[in-house]
């Protein structure tokens, strides 16, 4: 039974696709999503059976303000603003806490008990006194169970919690066990069976999150680990904050552990000499995402520490956020392994996964873009152009070494570099200097020369 839609226009499609999951996770509503504010006016005059309106102010083509004004001369229904920007001095908002009492604003990022407090209070505000006044309840509450769509559960590659099918409103079958692995395969079964949800226990999913990020970030506060302690440290840090930001979205818990593991590498990094070292471990097991994004960490502080013009710890939390969050936006590892749209690897893939490796930028620079991170925009630089290359064979505005900034060139250097050294295998160690000299052609000209050099100086 439908109980009435809710309505979500958010022009990110990562944070529309978090606020609907909540939605859908806590809500017996139809969620309907929308990233432009004329279709979300249209939608609110036609759609009858419309209970709330969540928007961010920018959206595709009008404002959110917009919307807003046409909803209160419409049915005035409960307005929720989701946005990091400040209201207080839009005239068209003077009045919004008093057109209607349900009327919310949250900044981004935004708390999750929080939101679904304000939705269901709003939700209950409409009371008609029949059975939709029971799905005004977070479903979470007095639950055991938290909900998750099939597709975003798939992101994760094990299980955090016992995870069941529902089968009645009272029986719930196990499917999963706590720390098992995820086997995609079964699960997209389900989902070409029409089965849309998994039920996961919600007192150990949460208690998982917690206890998770705040074990690691005691680790991370530890001074002083042997080079292959702190490596492991960091590739478990590293996999916490991108499978969480991939399947339940960048949440402040996740920025806060993201700039704890920065601080952390950082601090070893300079602390330890030698950063070949922290070359060799490439078989730990965790895959190519997590040692990648952690080699390039390890490479962007080399290169950082012996640059005079990039040496600040600022830079390298720049570098290293940027490298944490970059390839968020993939679903697996074979496409985050892609340097170039000339490879034979990227030709072979279907359009659809093409597409997905032509826009990942965008989707990274998004997650990050949308937090209160006080380096935000340059971080988003660097992610927009990590897939451009030094002779202009890069993507997507094929920039050359000169139009390329240094901080980016330092980046892209250590991304390429950090690719060659795993696809190099175990053998990689001693072949640190083949791979300088087969990217020496064209990573040591124009704004690539000096984070060449430097970090020819650091693996020295
Ligand atoms: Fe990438």
């Amino acid at each position: 039974m439908n109980n009435g839609n809710i309505l979500v226009g958010y022009e990110n499609e990562d944070i529309r696709e978090i606020i609907v999951m909540m939605l859908e996770s806590e809500f017996d509503y139809s969620v309907k999503e929308v990233n432009s504010g004329q279709v979300a006016i249209s939608e609110l005059k036609e759609d009858e059976l419309l209970k709330v309106l969540i928007s961010d102010i920018q959206l595709k083509d009008i404002c959110g303000e917009q919307v807003y004004l046409a909803n209160r001369d419409h049915k005035n229904l409960p307005f929720v603003f989701i946005t990091k920007q400040d209201l207080s001095g839009v005239s068209e908002l003077s009045r919004f806490n008093d057109d209607n009492k349900n009327n919310a604003k949250l900044d981004m990022p935004f708390d999750h008990e929080e939101f679904i407090e304000v939705i269901s209070k709003a939700l209950l505000s409409l009371s008609t006194h029949d059975s939709s006044d029971m799905a005004a309840i977070p479903l979470s509450q007095g639950s055991k169970y938290y909900r998750i769509k099939i597709k975003r559960f798939l992101k994760f590659k094990k299980a955090f919690s016992n995870t069941y099918i529902k089968l009645s409103e009272d029986k719930y079958i196990k499917v999963l066990n706590i720390d098992e692995l995820v086997e995609h395969e079964k699960f997209e079964r389900y989902l070409t069976k029409g089965l849309e949800f998994l039920y996961l226990d919600k007192q150990q999913f949460n208690d998982y999150l917690d206890n998770r990020v705040n074990a690691l970030m005691d680790k991370l506060d530890q001074k002083n680990l042997e080079s292959s302690e702190a490596v492991s440290l960091h590739l478990e840090s590293l996999q916490q904050v991108q499978e969480v930001a991939m399947s339940v979205g960048v949440k402040k818990q996740i920025i806060d552990l993201a700039d704890k593991l920065t601080g952390n590498v950082i601090d070893t990094i300079k602390k330890n000499k030698n950063l070949k070292d922290f070359l060799s471990p490439t078989s730990s097991g965790m895959g190519y995402q997590f040692e990648h994004s952690n080699l390039v960490n390890y490479l962007v502080c080399g290169i950082a520490n012996h640059l005079s013009s990039l040496s600040t710890d600022i830079t390298g939390q720049k570098l290293i956020q940027a490298s944490i969050f970059c390839d968020i936006g993939l679903p697996e590892d074979r496409l985050m392994q892609i340097i170039s749209m000339a490879s034979d690897k990227y030709i072979a893939l279907p359009q659809e996964q093409k597409k997905l490796v032509q826009q990942h930028m965008q989707e990274g620079a998004k997650a990050i873009g949308n937090t209160n991170h006080p380096m935000a925009d340059e971080i988003e630089r660097i992610i927009l152009a990590h897939h451009e290359l030094p002779d202009g064979a890069g993507f997507p505005k094929g920039l050359t070494n000169q139009q390329i900034p240094l901080l980016s060139a330092a980046f892209i250097l250590a991304y390429n570099f950090a690719n060659q050294i795993i696809m190099g295998g175990k053998k990689s160690n001693i072949q640190i200097d083949k791979i300088f000299s087969a990217m020496g052609a064209s990573y040591s000209q124009g704004n690539f020369a000096s984070p060449y050099k430097a970090l020819k100086d650091a693996l020295k």
